[in-house]
Formats: C-alpha cells, sequence, structure tokens
C-alpha cells in the first residue's frame, strides 16, 4: 500500500511529479497553447473572488490570490472558513466563492459554501474527493484529480490545488485580455517541463532534509519567513512542522518581524527563510540581517546566485516565476518529514488530527 515507503507522508510527497501530470491531463491546448477549462466556458468572469479554505488549503488560497489578481486582474479575498462563516460577509450576485478543499468534507468549508448559496451567490468547488460534499454542493467542480491522500498531513493534494489556481489565473486572464504577451504558452512550457525536474529532484531534497534535520533537531521553536508569493508557503512549512513534529514554528510575513516577533530571536530559536529568486528577494534578505543580528540561526532555501552567508543554505532549482514553488514546497514537506522521523515521531498520524474534520 505505501509502495516500498516507510510513511504514505513520503510516498504521497514523491508522487507530486505525476499528481502534476495527472492535473495537466486534458486541461491544456497543446496546439494553441491554452489552457483549456470547459467546464467554466459557460460561466461569467467573476467580477470577485472570495475563497474560502482550512489549513493547508487556506494556504493554496492565499498563495492563488497573487496569481489570480496579477494576471487576470480578479480582486480576490481569502479567508480561514471558519471565520468566514460567522463574520456576515457582504455578498454580491456578480463575486464568486472558490471553495478549497482536498477531502470536500471540512465543515467550515461547507458551512461557507452553503452561507454564500442562500445569498445566491455561485460556488466553484476545488476539491479532490469525487462524490464528496464540496464536488456536490458547488454549482461547479473542479476535481483536483490528486489521488487519495491518506495521510493526515496533506501534501500532494496542495501541489494539485496549486496547479488549478495557475491555471485558473491564466484561464480567466486569457478570457479577460489581462494575460501580459506569451504569459501563457511560456507558464505552460514551464509546468509540462515540471514533473521530470521534479522527480530527479526529489531525492536531493530528501537528502538535504536527511542532512538538516539533526542539526536543527533540538530546536523547540522555528520561524518561518517569506515575502510575496513565499507567504503562503512560510505558513505552509510552519504548519508541516508544527503538525508531525510538535516543535512549535510560526510562519510570518518577513516584513511583520521587526514589528514585535523579531523580540524571540536567539540561537535557540531558527528561522527557515524562503529566500527565493524574485523581485522582493533584496527585501528578505535584509530581514534575515536583522535576525542574524539577534544570533538567530538561518536555512535559506535559495537560488544560485544567493550571497547572503547563513548557516545552512538550500539551494533548489531555477524554474520559471511562480513555478519555483513546485519544488519548494516539498523542500519544505520534506524538511518536516525528516524532523520528525528523526525525533520518531508518529508521521502518519500525528496525535490530536484528523484526516478530515468534518466537525466545527
Ligand atoms: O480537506 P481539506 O483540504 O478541507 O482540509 C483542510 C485542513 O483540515 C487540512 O489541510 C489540514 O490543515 C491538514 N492536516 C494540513 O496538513
Amino acid at each position: 500500500q505505501k509502495g516500498g515507503y516507510r510513511h504514505f507522508m513520503l510516498k504521497e510527497i514523491f508522487e507530486q511529479p505525476t499528481v502534476i501530470t495527472n492535473c495537466l491531463a486534458g486541461r491544456l491546448d497543446l496546439k494553441n497553447r491554452t489552457v483549456s477549462l470547459p467546464e467554466l466556458d459557460a460561466l461569467e468572469i467573476p467580477e470577485q473572488i472570495q475563497i474560502v479554505a482550512c489549513g493547508t488549503s487556506y494556504h493554496a488560497g492565499l498563495w492563488g490570490q497573487h496569481l489570480l489578481e496579477s494576471w487576470a486582474q480578479i480582486p480576490v479575498r481569502v479567508e480561514i472558513a471558519s471565520e468566514f462563516r460567522y463574520r456576515n460577509p457582504i455578498f454580491k450576485s456578480e463575486d464568486m466563492i472558490l471553495a478549497i478543499s482536498q477531502s470536500g468534507e471540512t465543515a467550515d468549508t461547507l458551512a461557507s459554501m452553503r452561507l454564500a448559496k442562500e445569498h445566491g451567490v455561485k460556488v466553484l468547488g476545488l476539491c479532490n474527493v469525487v462524490g464528496s460534499s464540496v464536488a456536490r454542493e458547488a454549482d461547479t467542480t473542479i476535481l483536483t484529480q490528486a489521488g487519495p491522500e491518506i495521510s493526515v498531513a496533506s501534501t500532494k493534494a496542495m501541489c494539485s490545488q496549486l496547479i488549478l489556481l495557475t491555471l485558473l489565473a491564466l484561464y480567466w486572464g486569457r478570457r479577460k485580455q489581462t494575460l501580459p504577451a506569451n504569459v501563457e504558452s511560456s507558464i505552460i512550457t514551464g509546468l509540462l517541463d515540471l514533473p521530470q525536474i521534479l522527480e530527479a529532484e526529489l531525492p536531493l531534497l530528501r537528502s538535504r532534509a536527511q542532512e538538516l534535520a539533526p542539526a536543527y533537531s533540538t530546536a523547540r521553536s522555528f520561524f518561518y519567513l517569506g515575502r510575496g508569493m513565499s507567504f503562503p508557503l512560510a505558513l505552509e512549512g510552519a504548519l508541516k512542522l508544527k503538525e508531525i513534529s510538535y516543535i512549535h514554528a510560526e510562519g510570518y510575513a518577513a516584513g511583520e518581524m521587526k514589528h514585535g516577533p523579531i523580540a524571540l530571536i536567539e540561537p535557540e530559536f531558527p528561522t527557515f527563510a524562503l529566500a527565493l529568486n524574485d523581485a522582493l528577494l533584496p527585501k528578505t534578505v535584509s530581514n534575515l540581517v536583522e535576525v542574524q543580528a539577534r544570533n538567530g540561526k538561518v536555512i535559506a532555501l535559495c537560488h544560485s546566485g544567493f550571497d547572503l552567508e547563513v548557516d545552512h543554505t538550500w539551494e533548489i532549482p531555477n524554474a520559471q516565476g511562480p513555478l519555483s514553488t513546485f519544488l519548494a514546497l516539498p523542500a519544505l514537506q520534506l524538511f518536516a518529514y525528516e524532523m520528525a522521523v528523526y525525533l520518531g515521531k508518529d508521521v502518519d498520524q500525528p496525535r490530536n488530527l484528523a484526516k478530515s474534520v468534518t466537525v466545527e
């Protein structure tokens, strides 16, 4: 069942190249190099999108917000479903609710969807489980096709959600004619190349995670810092670490550190930095310098050319723009995994947690 892997979580992390291939299957028009999402063709392009989700799926939504806003120019709000449902949100009929859920059974996500439907707002579901409540109740559902996810810690499902959010932003961007020239065809090329790159890279990522885990296993707290599209990844890295290794971890927008949290920095409170090569890298680097000035240890997940001297660098291959995420995400997942294994934790069945949160 575990296909030779020690844990479902590891198996599912290593399935990500196949997940990407399956997510793309039938959703690309290779001749015209465009995205094809026929289930959306009959729908109006939403004026605004409200994403509702929980946990890892919420982090996927925060990431997708960047692409939907920059490529499709659709204003997007993202909210934790358990907050949204009790907030008396303002609904407009030309808006859309995008409910993201791996299981399709998360109680708060479902309640948020139902609330929106009562107010006459269209619901688009992004969901992995065929026949689940989200898949059945949404007006339109896009299935993420990641295959069954057994491990409580969600890994490959997030990868599939991010691929679909990328496709959605390209699709609406083309329909609205807001996509910068050549973005769609070059991102499609990058997406098609990803499975092969990731397949080769995953064993290397795992080895690096195995090297780093013993060096950081005595830490009781971690910061995960990122900016822009790396901020949701920082949140996700921290969630994975706390969920399976029981080490306290906080994901923070790097620029917020000086507004309070930096007071916590000391040698035993390391920082895992998302220092990928994007327009915000110089800002992230200056935040890391401030951490180092307080004797904080730093692991930097970075691309070649990263030139800040830190305790440990973790270099990943370059990918096109936002597609670097698909190499950074498994690095975060594998770091949490190897920390938990090193500490002897029950990776697939972490304490106090269930795979689907079907009650409030
Ligand atoms: O099935 P869903 O995507 O709706 O689940 C949402 C969260 O419960 C889930 O992502 C949870 O945070 C994971 N255990 C994280 O690894």
